[in-house]
């Protein structure tokens, strides 16, 4: 074989390499953004005729006691607290005021609004500020090693 043709060889395997490493990039990246997506419009859980999760279950491990667990319940942003082992308190995390995104503050036992200073009590009723009423409160039970949450 001559010199070009060995050279021509060696461009040819480079490129294919190339092309190969390409290639499974891309697949490791689509994987990859795709994962999260999926996980966020399909979660774990019951379903409804609609398709609507109405129950689902976090591993206790997950919510240790004193701390909050933000997550996605019906479509929209939920949190669960552990007030202590035999407890659980599932509520929507969104201010009965305008609709912002509250804050567990464990410090203060509370939930707190970030928009307008509204404050809610670790069960979800309102301690202060503008919200006109509590937070939604959802069904929560523990259940094995694992906290149930249902549509109430
Ligand atoms: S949106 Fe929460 S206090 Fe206004």
């Amino acid at each position: 074989m001559s010199e070009e043709t060995w050279e021509a060889a060696g461009q040819e395997s480079r490129r294919g390499f190339l092309n190969a490493a390409l290639g499974f990039f891309t697949l490791a990246v689509t994987v990859g953004v795709m994962s999260p997506v999926g996980m966020f419009l399909w979660p774990r859980g019951q379903k409804t005729a609609a398709g609507r999760a109405t129950a689902m279950k976090l591993p206790l491990a997950e919510v240790p006691v004193g701390e909050a667990k933000f997550f996605r319940f019906l479509n929209k942003p939920a949190v669960v607290i552990r007030p202590n082992e035999q407890e659980a308190v599932a509520l929507s995390a969104v201010c009965t005021h305008l609709g912002c995104i509250v804050k567990w503050s464990e410090s203060k036992g509370e939930f707190d609004c970030p928009c307008h200073g509204g404050r809610f009590d670790a069960k979800g009723a309102v301690l202060g500020g503008p919200p006109p009423k509590p937070l939604t409160a959802y069904a929560a039970r523990i259940e094995d090693e694992y906290l149930v949450i249902e549509e109430a």
